[in-house]
């Protein structure tokens, strides 16, 4: 029987209208645009404004241009999964109200909390229900309102994180392209160093929660950023090497937007060039589950069909991961 594999074979993102930039950080807190540029490489992020909008906009924005795009009706999606660490609400799962709103009345839904490595092991996971012969059209979300959750007093975090996702449309295919291997890892080695400290079960949310900040991110910078900076290129360098791959066999790196260091420290170990590196932290910052969604988006029309590209990603938890797969469609 000819295997099976899952291909990417659309892709649509969203970011909002708002721009948020250094010059008016800097009349946030004590920073400058040289500080965040030369330490992040971002100059500007986008923010969701107004009341009652949640991570769904964002997510419904990008699969209602995706289904346009692929001409795929919504009756005929099987499976949402919607990577965030900023769902609409707890419960029910943000999957569920975007599921509904386009009208995706035959599939159902699950969010999937991985953090910046989100997006990728939800595209593990949906490929596998096509490679089992499961499921024929499956839609991966990776989106986050990291406003929400931002407290904009703190110019250690407040710098980095924006608004933003996108969305991909996961199909069969028997041609020698699509999803080849995969490798993630989580270690909750990381914890202390990226999480939010209340809002959960462990500690509600009380008056005292709020009054100590304790439902923003809390992140030690700087020792997220040794661990992304070695776990994020041995993680890349393993799938190469499981797969043969030699750095003039990569056609494009897909990294996550967490800090452009970290990105350059990659790329360098890879032995790959700029050039072949994805890259708009400059202007969305981090989007946390949304910067991989973003960056496909931002990059389809210079993909060619058969490209090898490398995703990789490393975010809170610590979660990482990366993902080898052939480019499945000329879109140009
Ligand atoms: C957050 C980050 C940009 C900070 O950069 P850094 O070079 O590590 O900086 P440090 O935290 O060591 O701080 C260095 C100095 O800059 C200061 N600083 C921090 N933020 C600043 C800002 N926005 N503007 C000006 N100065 C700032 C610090 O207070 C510190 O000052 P001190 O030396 O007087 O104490 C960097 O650590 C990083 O990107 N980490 C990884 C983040 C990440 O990947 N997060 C998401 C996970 S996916």
């Amino acid at each position: 029987m000819t295997k099976l594999r899952a291909a990417i074979t659309g892709v649509h993102g969203y970011v909002p209208d708002y721009v948020l930039t250094n010059a008016e950080l800097e009349t946030m807190v004590e920073t400058t645009d040289e500080w965040i540029t030369s330490r992040t490489g971002i100059k500007e992020r986008r923010i969701l404004k107004g009341n009652d909008k949640g991570t769904s906009v964002i997510a419904i924005e990008s699969v209602k241009g995706l289904l346009e795009k692929t001409k795929t009706k919504p009756e005929e999606i099987d499976l949402i999964i919607c990577a965030t660490i900023t769902p609409d609400m707890v419960f029910p799962a943000t999957a569920n109200v975007i599921g509904t709103e386009i009208g995706a009345i035959n599939a159902f839904g699950y969010d999937l909390l991985a953090a910046c490595s989100g997006f990728i092991y939800a595209l593990t996971t949906g490929s596998k229900f096509i490679e089992a012969g499961i499921y024929k059209k499956i839609i991966i979300i990776g989106a986050d309102k990291m406003s929400s959750i931002v407290d904009y007093t703190d110019r250690t975090t407040c710098i980095i994180f924006g608004d933003g996702g996108g969305a991909v449309l996961l199909e069969p295919t028997t041609e020698d392209v699509g999803i080849i291997d995969s490798i993630h890892r989580s270690d909750g080695i990381g914890l202390p160093f990226l999480h939010m400290k209340a809002g959960g079960s462990r500690k509600p949310a009380s008056h005292e929660t709020i009054d100590a900040g304790d439902h923003y991110v809390h992140q030690e910078g700087s020792a997220v950023f040794k661990f992304a900076v070695v776990n994020m290129a041995d993680i890349v360098l393993k799938v190469m090497r499981l797969n043969n791959l030699q750095s003039s066999d990569i056609d494009w790196l897909v990294p996550h937007q967490a800090n452009k260091r970290i990105i350059d420290a990659t790329a360098s170990r890879m032995g790959i060039v700029e050039d072949k590196v994805m890259m708009n932290i400059d202007r969305y910052g981090n989007t946390t589950a949304g910067t991989i969604p973003l960056l496909l988006w931002d990059y389809e029309s210079k993909i060619n069909k058969g490209d090898n590209l490398i995703i990789a990603a490393f975010g809170g938890g610590f979660t990482w991961g990366a993902v080898y797969t052939k480019w499945a469609y000329d879109s140009h």
